[in-house]
């Protein structure tokens, strides 16, 4: 499933703006959606403590748009997605990657690019830049 959205124009000196992407309750626990976001692929992920993570859908390791197909999981507590091509292991929180086995990324970096996560009234919003706050992950 491919949602889409796009963010509202405001004017003024707004940073960067929340956009809604969909109901929480749409998601699957642990089963990951791809959206595309002001033309950004991004998969989301709803954690069993009903938390939600957006990272980039980009695998940086095949360049395979799959990442939404990846295994949740945890790894010292730390919630993570596994890629489905190589198994590499990245944090959900951050998108750094935590295991890469003998793999070299196709793309510059290893990890993944992630969105900031907030649920209003649940509805799913994402934002960009990456500037993550306790706040934003507890929702
Ligand atoms: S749709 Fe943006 S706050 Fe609810």
């Amino acid at each position: 499933m491919t949602r889409s959205s796009t963010s509202e124009q405001t004017s003024g000196p707004t940073p960067s703006t929340w956009v809604a992407v969909c109901q929480r309750a749409e998601l699957g626990v642990e089963r990951g959606i791809a959206a595309l976001v002001d033309g950004q692929q991004m998969a989301l992920f709803r954690l069993r403590d009903d938390s939600v993570h957006a990272v980039q859908q980009r695998d940086p390791f095949s360049g395979a748009n799959v990442m939404s197909r990846g295994i949740v999981g945890t790894r010292q507590g730390e919630p993570t997605v596994a890629g489905p091509m190589y198994k590499q292991v990245f944090s959900l929180r951050t998108g750094a990657c935590l295991e890469r086995g003998s793999y070299e990324p196709v793309d510059d970096s290893a990890d993944l690019r992630t969105w900031d996560v907030q649920v209003l009234d649940g509805v799913v919003h994402v934002r960009a830049p990456h500037n993550r706050s306790v706040e934003d992950v507890k929702s």
